[in-house]
């Protein structure tokens, strides 16, 4: 265990098994092992859990919890309890992918504890919790991930974790196609090294 406990949980966000967001993750991940070999490390694939959509019931309004029984009530615990969240997603429509929408909207129940009952995931703690976004797209536009920063954001806003910086990569649209950026893959090698060190230091 890094020091202090400290945990580190990465989401996989893409509906496809090696494609180029679970390849930069991977790199991530190495990165931040190199540097920390103590870190404890968890890498969960939103597209192997059963994640359904948030139905405004608004029951949580009032109970802080949701009435919804799936694999939700486990990924909120490692959302909680996590010091480091990285998240990926590639863009789907200008934004992020459904399996991500879905925890998202999901984590309405931690937006209502923070909003609603004023009282924010770190009050006890006050634990610095921090983010990282991971993204990529085929095309090459400038707001290409405009939409989905503001998603992470208000995201990450509501479990109370800082929105520390991000690594998106525009043109790369089929499976594997990251592979063939030697100097992306260092650089999320390097971000991964950077996260490791931060983790030995916070
Ligand atoms: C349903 C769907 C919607 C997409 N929408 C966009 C988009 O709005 N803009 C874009 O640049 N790429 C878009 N893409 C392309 C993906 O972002 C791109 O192929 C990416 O590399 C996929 O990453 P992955 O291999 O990690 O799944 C879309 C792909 C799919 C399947």
């Amino acid at each position: 265990m890094a020091k202090g406990g400290k945990k580190v949980l990465v989401i996989h966000g893409s509906p496809r098994k090696e494609g180029n967001t679970d390849i930069l993750l991977r790199e991530i991940v190495k990165g931040i092992k190199g540097e920390n070999k103590e870190v404890e490390l968890r890498e969960i694939y939103l597209r192997e859990l059963h994640l359904l959509p948030c139905q405004e019931c608004r029951v949580c309004n009032r109970s802080g919890r949701c009435i919804i029984k799936d694999d939700m009530q486990e990924l909120s615990t490692e959302l909680r309890e996590a010091d480091y969240i990285i998240l990926g997603s590639p863009i789907f429509f200008y934004t992020v992918t459904t399996y991500v929408k879905a925890m998202v909207d999901r984590g309405q129940v931690f937006w209502v504890r923070k909003y609603l009952w004023k009282q924010s995931l770190n009050w006890q703690t006050k634990k610095e919790r921090k983010g990282w976004f991971v993204s990529v797209g085929a095309t090459r536009g400038k707001k290409l991930f405009e939409g989905a920063i503001l998603t992470v954001k208000y995201f990450f806003d509501a479990l109370d974790i800082s929105y520390e910086g991000d690594l998106l990569v525009r043109g790369v649209e089929a499976k594997g196609d990251i592979l063939n950026y030697p100097e992306v893959l260092s650089k999320a090698y390097e971000l991964g090294k950077k996260i490791g060190f931060l983790l030995q230091k916070d």
